[in-house]
Parts: C-alpha cells; sequence; structure tokens
C-alpha cells in the first residue's frame, strides 16, 4: 500500500468554528488558588447538587452550584432551565466572586456582565456528554469557561450533532471563549485525568461557565 494513500473512509477534517478560542494558562497559580477559594466560599453558600436529566429523571455525575441573578438548573418534570434560587436551600445564589468577572471583562469582548457562573464540579469518574449550551434567551453573548484542578478531556465538535469532533487536554487556568459561530458549537467532557493538579481540596475538577441569560 502506497503510504501517502488517504484511506477511503478517512474522517471529515475538524475545522474549529470560528470564535474559539481558547487561552492556555490565562491564570496563574496563585490567580487559580484565590478563585479556587472563592469558588469554595460560594459552595459553603450554595451546596452542590446533581441535577437531573429531563424525562428520564437520571442523575448527572457532575455536582453543580451557581453564583449570578441566574442557576442553571435541571430537573426531569421542567428539564434545563434557568431558577433565581438555590433548589434546595431556597436562597438566591450568592454574587459572581470580583477574579471571575475580572475573566469575563478581560476575555469576552462583550460590554455587558455575565448573569450567571455554573459551578461544575467533577469528582472521580464524573464526565459531561456533548451538547450545546442554548437555554439562553440571546446568543450574541460568548460563553466564557474557565478549568480549575485536575486536567480534562474536552470535546468540541461543530454546531450540528453529525460534525467531526476533536478532543484536546484542558488544563488547570486555561479559559475557552465559545464567541461567534462556535457559541453553538457542541461540546462535553469525555472525562477527567485524576491526580493531575493538587489545587481542588479532595481532588478533582472545577469549571466555571460564565454566561448572559437574558437580552442587555
Ligand atoms: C459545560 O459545558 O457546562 C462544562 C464544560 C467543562 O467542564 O469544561
Ligand atoms: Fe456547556
Amino acid at each position: 500500500m502506497e503510504p501517502s494513500a488517504t484511506p477511503a473512509s478517512s474522517p471529515a477534517a475538524f475545522a474549529p468554528p470560528s470564535g474559539f478560542r481558547l487561552l492556555p494558562g490565562f491564570l496563574d497559580a496563585e490567580a487559580q488558588r484565590h478563585m479556587a477559594a472563592a469558588i469554595l466560599a460560594v459552595l459553603e453558600q450554595a451546596p452542590g447538587y446533581h441535577a437531573t436529566m429531563p424525562k428520564t429523571g437520571k442523575p448527572m455525575s457532575v455536582a453543580m452550584s451557581n453564583a449570578g441573578r441566574f442557576g442553571w438548573y435541571s430537573d426531569r418534570e421542567q428539564g434545563y432551565r434557568y431558577i433565581e434560587r438555590h433548589p434546595v436551600t431556597g436562597r438566591p445564589w450568592p454574587a459572581i466572586p470580583e477574579p471571575v468577572l475580572d475573566v469575563w471583562r478581560a476575555a469576552a469582548g462583550f460590554g455587558h456582565e455575565p448573569e450567571c457562573c455554573l459551578i461544575n464540579l467533577y469528582r472521580d469518574a464524573a464526565k459531561m456528554g456533548l451538547h450545546q449550551d442554548r437555554d439562553e434567551a440571546d446568543f450574541s453573548a460568548p460563553v466564557v469557561s474557565i478549568s480549575l484542578g485536575d486536567e480534562a478531556l474536552f470535546r468540541l465538535g461543530g454546531t450540528t450533532r453529525r460534525d467531526p469532533t476533536r478532543s484536546f487536554r484542558l488544563a488547570s487556568g486555561d479559559v475557552l471563549v465559545l464567541g461567534g459561530a462556535s457559541r453553538l458549537a457542541f461540546h462535553g467532557i469525555d472525562r477527567v485525568l485524576p491526580g493531575t493538579s493538587r489545587l481542588i481540596p479532595g481532588g478533582g475538577r472545577i469549571n466555571l461557565t460564565l454566561r448572559r441569560v437574558t437580552r442587555p
């Protein structure tokens, strides 16, 4: 066989949708520690919960909480949505910590503040299936995502479920921006690589996802 022959079944090449930006090492070690401490303080006020899938009621493996005016939530009865109070404590969500807002201001290129900081806590074998973020009223603002703790294999696709995907590692301190065409790109977490960071007490990974929810 010719070494240069292209197999007829070669998968379509992956090209990230425009508007996708990976900012590796955006936060240095000190900034990561500061942010992790601020998020652990939010979790004291607003403890993590396991949201459940619409219709099936299957609990997600990632524990979640939120800061900001709106929190992302899901349950069997009403599905994916934003709520203004913690589903267990009934209290409003804590404010988004200032260092987290600073990342949005520096990376989003959007003239309005985020309204939701979803906190995803990955312990053990937690992962997240391929999905789009589309529960917001307006997609003109980007999604800004911050990784803290253990490394993860992030999978990015296109704007339809059939598009080719590619996975790459996200490390603690990395920031991702999903803007423009990539705002509605499919994405997920294949798995977390345990023991690759000591940032989070008890191990694991925290992802912060910043979003606008309403139209400014
Ligand atoms: C998400 O899509 O909500 C989380 C992505 C991540 O954990 O990096
Ligand atoms: Fe997402």
